[in-house]
């Protein structure tokens, strides 16, 4: 299929809470060549380390405190009318840890993605490490999903699969299961990007074709 865009015409933003990691993948992938501009990086928390990776990389950034919006709503209007300055083709949520209203989720309806670290439709929500740890699973991993209104439901793209250790806690499994979501979050902006990815009437469409199943990302295992 034909690359359809100039890069320089593709902008993304990107929403944050926290530390950006999946953030400084995307600027990475975008220092090395792919096809999208990072217009913005907008933060729910003035403290988001990752505010301070998209000024490093000069890209533009924006704080919207929720707390000083009386309601979801009203939080939601604010921060479309912050976004929408930007002209995104597409609004990239990396770890931003907020529950979405059905009216923002419209607005970007087919042009929002989302990263998140379970193999899903398993483990929405939050605590997705140690739960697969408490339920005994062999394998977890992360999920790249189109947003619908329902939380972390939207239909998946793309997955990466790392294998639970006997010895694995919580926190050695979210440092490898990250690593994995570095590989797959900047290959769905490039996808989608170059106009070989799309969502058509809730299906994804990849090549043209729709998916009947999320594509499994075969990253090598290596130690740690
Ligand atoms: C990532 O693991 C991402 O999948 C998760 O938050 C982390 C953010 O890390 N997102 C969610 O749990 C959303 N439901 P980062 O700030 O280093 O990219």
């Amino acid at each position: 299929m034909s690359i359809s865009c100039n890069p320089i015409d593709f902008n993304v933003v990107v929403l944050i809470s926290g530390s950006g990691s999946n953030l400084q993948a995307l600027i990475d992938a975008q220092a090395a060549g792919a096809p999208y501009r990072i217009a913005a990086v907008i933060s729910n928390r003035a403290d988001a380390y990752g505010l301070q990776r998209a000024a490093q990389a000069g890209i533009a950034t924006q704080v919207l405190d929720h707390r000083e919006y009386p309601d979801r709503e009203s939080y939601d209007q604010a921060l479309i009318a912050a976004i929408d300055q930007f002209q995104p083709s597409l609004l990239a949520l990396a770890g931003f840890m907020r529950i979405l209203s059905a009216g923002f989720v419209r607005h970007y309806s087919g042009r929002l993605l989302n990263i998140h670290p379970s193999l899903l439709p398993k483990y929405k929500g939050l605590h997705t490490h140690q739960r697969a740890l408490d339920a005994g699973d062999q394998e977890h991993g992360c999920s790249v999903h189109f947003v619908s209104e329902e939380l972390d439901g939207g239909p998946v793209i793309l997955q990466a699969k790392v294998a639970v250790l006997p010895e694995d806690s919580a926190d050695a499994l979210a440092t490898r299961v990250l690593k994995r979501e570095h590989f797959i979050y900047p290959l769905c902006l490039r996808w989608f990007a170059e106009d070989r990815l799309r969502l058509n009437q809730g299906q994804v469409e990849l090549e043209g074709a729709a998916l009947a199943a999320p594509v499994v990302f075969a990253i090598p295992q290596e130690p740690g």
